[in-house]
């Protein structure tokens, strides 16, 4: 006998999903928390946008009993972390991120060995899993100041070319993890100084997690926070944004008169635009919120462990405004 076909009932996309999306958040008890590298519309509905550690910051506040979390994979999970009683929910389940994916647990685990009695620092675009192994986690905002306060030999995972700018800023050695972001390692040295030569008056500004051959024609590093603030505060007028596309939306929005010019990715392609974190549209959001799924889910064992780093990282960071902190190697 054949299967009968199972058809699950379409739902219907309301015209104005903005208005549809604000009046369910309200009905289900939600807040959204979406990071600076979303679509400019899902930026534009959320209650909270920041950079990873004020997300993370953030969710420790947060009373509604529902996290819509808009961003990849690792900070929604760090949002349940903090917060076991409440349901997070993702617009899209598979919004990873390379360096989290390139970081495996169980290989982590092994490469560890190698390193007794060093403290094992990771930065927040990890696994549950591997945080649960490590001491402290750190974000791009704050790396410089908590291993600061930390002396000794550390094991620093799993983004290399934040590693080395830390280390550099420190004049320190760690043992890295030899991850990148796919993302910051496509910025082209080559375009980018044909664009200086095009754009003298503009001020190079750039995330850590770029190479350090781009990070040496910076002006300005900073985390996604930091750049923000920096297009805000500094005299200039013009600035070429080694970051991620979606950044740009809030620097229009903080400093409308800026000339803001995106430094160039390798090839002729959107390759500054993160394909995990633009896997969330705002149909998805919608339907998130209407099903309450996909939630993230973290076991129990796993979480109660890679809390403490992460709660490490509040404590060692409690009260600090860390991004007009940051300069330029
Ligand atoms: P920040 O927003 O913390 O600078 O992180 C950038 C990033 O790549 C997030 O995935
Ligand atoms: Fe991961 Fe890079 Fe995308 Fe951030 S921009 S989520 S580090 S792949």
């Amino acid at each position: 006998m054949p299967t009968p076909e199972i058809s699950t009932p379409a739902v219907e996309i309301p015209r104005n999903l903005e208005d549809a999306i604000l009046a369910l958040k309200k009905e289900r008890r939600a807040v959204i928390l979406a990071h600076y590298y979303q679509e400019s519309e899902i930026q534009d509905l959320a209650d909270f946008i920041g950079d990873s550690l004020e997300l993370s910051r953030k969710a420790t506040r947060v009373e509604e009993p529902v996290i819509l979390f808009c961003g990849v994979h690792f900070m929604a999970e760090t949002a349940k972390i903090l917060n076991p009683e409440k349901r997070v929910i993702v617009p899209d389940l598979e919004a990873g991120c390379s360096l989290a994916d390139g970081c495996p647990a169980p290989l982590f685990a092994e490469w560890l060995k190698k390193y007794p009695g060093h403290t094992v620092v990771s930065y927040i675009n990890c696994s549950a899993a591997v945080k649960a192994l490590s001491d402290v986690i750190v974000t791009s905002s704050s790396a410089e100041v908590i291993l600061r306060q930390i002396p000794g030999p550390v094991v620093f995972a799993p983004d290399r070319n934040l590693a080395a700018w830390v280390e550099r800023r420190l004049s320190r050695k760690f043992a890295v993890w030899p991850g990148t972001c796919v993302v910051h390692e496509t910025f082209s040295e080559k375009k980018l100084v044909e664009l200086m030569t095009r754009h003298p008056e503009a001020e190079v500004i750039a995330h850590p997690e770029c190479e350090d051959r781009i990070l040496a024609l910076a002006n300005y590093i900073g985390s996604t926070t930091a750049l923000l603030r920096y297009v805000t505060e500094s005299s200039s007028s013009s600035f070429i944004v080694a970051t991620e596309e979606g950044i740009l939306h809030q620097m229009r929005k903080a400093a409308p008169g800026k000339e803001l010019i995106p430094a160039p990715p390798d090839e002729a392609c959107s390759c500054n635009t993160c394909p995990h974190m633009k896997r969330n549209t705002m149909e998805k959001v919608y339907l998130a919120l209407l099903n309450l799924a996909p939630a993230v889910e973290v076991p129990e064992a796993i979480r109660l462990r890679a809390k403490k780093p992460i709660d490490r990282m509040l404590e060692m960071t409690a009260g600090q405004t860390l991004a007009p902190a940051l300069g330029r190697s």
